[in-house]
């Protein structure tokens, strides 16, 4: 057994089971070792891959999507630009590149990252070492100025709740351990969570039916919102999830590009769940009011498409070996294909005010 897993059987010893919440939040971050804290996750050698880290274009769109917002607003003389678990910071490396065409905005950004791993921050600092980045443990530290923040792949990464419809009502999954395995067990009570079910899914729910809820994505969410409202810009979503709240298991384990069962060697492997997108534009609403508009949630596909992925993939094979048409190729079929990345990814955004349009979204 692992340190980790030694440390999570001694805490459901003294406490008795905890929440799958408690289990992924440990497995994924825990200080020493958690998955995201010990390691590299991702590319062909590691267990998944990302959007920014399968083609440039990925990242280069976001960049213009954030210069066209930046000249919305007027073109503020300051702007944070914040990235939300940058990973690898490819993303944020060609974003920054590719809004550079735009000097006014290159001398106006600051660039700020939320990120929890020790780990990748010192990639994320070899990566963006030329813009000087500022990192921050949460939403509050952030600047007081017009931000644009942008998110790929982090609300997934968030722990959440798992809920049964039992004929005695909702019961929250909780994990325990047995002669040295974790295994799932129902709590005997209703706990408090069960009230962030959707109230559509529970009118619907039937016996058997399951329930998730991501309360630490809904706060973050109200969080960004406040911030946004109060200085203005907008920030970007993009992840895999639904557009409306369903009765559904999607929590899921990653290791080596498989399915692995998140109960196994915890910190060994990814544990994400699918973004609930309609339940994070009520948390944005509900804590600004009008102060924020939602947009989207948009397939990925539609997103890239309509901010110029093609046009950009031409551009870029115009000067390319026949190998790296090929490459180009193979991504972008990849981020857009609806048996790919294309339409399980959406992307969805919130602005300030009513005044701007985020580009793609209309
Ligand atoms: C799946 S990776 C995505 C990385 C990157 N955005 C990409 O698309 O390649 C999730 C990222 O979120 C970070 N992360 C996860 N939970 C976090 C939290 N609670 N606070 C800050 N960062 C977190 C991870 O360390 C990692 O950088």
């Amino acid at each position: 057994m692992s340190p980790l897993a030694i440390g999570l059987e001694r805490r459901i010893a003294a406490e008795g089971p905890i929440t799958i919440a408690a289990f992924m939040a440990e497995a994924l971050m825990h200080p020493i070792h958690g998955y995201y804290v010990k390691s590299d996750p991702f590319g062909v050698n590691g267990d998944f891959t990302t959007a920014p880290e399968i083609c440039q274009i990925f990242g280069e769109l976001i960049g213009l999507w954030c210069a066209d917002i930046w000249r919305q607003m007027g073109e503020p003389e300051e702007i944070a630009i914040v990235e939300f678990g940058p990973g690898r910071g490819t993303l944020m490396t060609d974003a920054l590149r590719a809004a550079a065409v735009l000097p006014a905005f290159k001398k106006a950004v600051s660039v700020h990252l939320v990120e929890a791993s020790p780990f990748l921050r010192s990639r994320q600092k070899q990566a963006l070492a030329a813009f000087s980045p500022t990192w921050h443990e949460t939403v509050a530290s952030l600047p007081d100025v017009p931000m644009l923040l942008i998110a790929n792949e982090f609300f997934d990464a968030l722990p959440i709740h798992q809920f049964v419809l039992t004929p005695d009502g909702w019961r929250e999954r909780m994990v325990t351990s047995v002669d040295g395995m974790f295994a799932l067990v129902l709590s005997p009570q209703p706990t408090p969570r069960s009230r962030l079910i959707d109230s559509g899914v529970k009118a619907h729910a039937k016996v058997g039916d399951i329930a998730e809820v991501c309360p630490v994505g809904i706060s973050i969410m109200e969080a960004i919102s406040s911030k946004i409202a109060d200085h203005g810009g907008a920030a970007l979503v993009v992840d895999y999830g639904y557009s409306e709240p369903q009765a559904r298991v999607t929590l899921q384990s990653v290791c080596s590009h498989k399915a692995h069962n998140f109960l196994e060697a915890p910190g060994t492997a990814d544990i994400t769940a699918h973004v609930d997108f309609a339940t994070l534009g009520r948390a944005a609403v509900r804590a600004v009011g009008t102060g924020v508009k939602c947009w989207g949630p948009i397939s990925q596909a539609d997103f890239l498409m309509r901010l110029g992925l093609a046009e950009r993939a031409a551009r870029l094979m115009a000067n390319a070996t026949k190998r790296q048409v090929k490459d180009i190729e193979a991504a972008c079929h990849r981020l857009i294909e609806a048996e790919e990345m294309g339409t399980l990814f959406k992307a969805f955004a919130i602005s300030a005010g009513s005044t701007i349009v985020p580009p793609a979204f209309v």
